[in-house]
């Protein structure tokens, strides 16, 4: 609290999702646009950390861009993984700074919702469990609801990250509303010990309203600034998402 009793807003990190420049690639086959390049470049412009999903379907991400990014990167790597037994062995392998755990449907094109931390305690609690005493950062990536916040609180999870998608999707009060459910989302979670991140479908236009969100620390954004990198170049692009995070706080 500062001295006028009001939340002190420190800064919030962007974490750089890369993996778009992995579907980009993959539509030729080949090494090009090679993810670690970009996400050493995104590292230059200012990213305070990158994020790769590796999926099941390695649609994108490869368990060879994971290891060369474990190898290359001097910022934290935030793995994004369901929550099956492979992943949490690679996730163990390669020690990333942090681990967030998403749902997956191989039939989605992207993910959609928030997984179900209330309804899968079983599945997670073990997950969470190993990751936790491997000194990875598990974050669980969870709709801005109350029953799934106090769900991540009685897994123990030390990070929940919101899903902004509905938010990004919706207009006028309704989103509105859906900003209020998040904003509340995240003052539960951070009253109950859990660092809050956000993400899904942010761009320049939206990123604003859920950067000032004061518990947030952390964003991680991906197809809005790999897709802006065509127009502007990457550094550009996340040096702009940066100063406009920034602004916010
Ligand atoms: N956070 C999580 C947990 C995600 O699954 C994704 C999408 O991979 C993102 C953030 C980034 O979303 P977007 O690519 O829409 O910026």
């Amino acid at each position: 609290m500062t001295s006028a009793g009001f939340p002190q807003r420190r800064p919030a990190r962007l974490g750089v999702n890369i993996d778009h420049v992995a579907t980009v690639r993959n539509a030729r086959g080949g090494g090009l646009p090679d993810p670690v390049r970009a996400a050493l470049m995104a590292a230059q412009a200012g990213a305070d950390g990158i994020t790769a999903h590796l999926r099941e379907d390695r649609r994108h991400i490869t368990d060879e861009d994971i290891a060369r990014l474990s190898a290359e990167l001097s910022i934290p790597l935030n793995l994004e993984m369901a929550a099956t037994d492979e992943m949490l062995s690679i996730a163990m392998r390669h020690v990333p700074h942090a681990a967030c755990i998403v749902p997956e449907k191989r039939e989605e094109r992207t993910t959609e919702g928030g997984i179900d931390a209330a309804g899968q305690h079983n599945r997670l609690a073990p997950m969470v469990r190993e990751l936790g005493a491997a000194r990875i950062r598990v974050s669980l990536f969870i709709e801005p609801d109350p029953r799934q916040v106090a769900a991540a609180i009685d897994l123990g999870a030390p990070v929940v990250e919101l899903h902004t998608g509905r938010y990004a999707e919706l207009t006028g009060e309704a989103r509105v509303e859906e900003l209020r459910r998040l904003s509340d989302a995240a003052a539960l979670a951070a009253k109950n010990g859990i660092e809050v991140h956000a993400g899904h479908g942010l761009t320049f236009d939206n990123v604003a309203p859920i950067a000032a969100i004061p518990q947030v620390r952390e964003l991680n954004i991906g197809h809005f600034l790999i897709g802006e990198a065509i127009f502007v170049g990457l550094e550009h692009s996340v040096r702009r998402m940066k100063t406009l995070i920034e602004d916010a706080r």
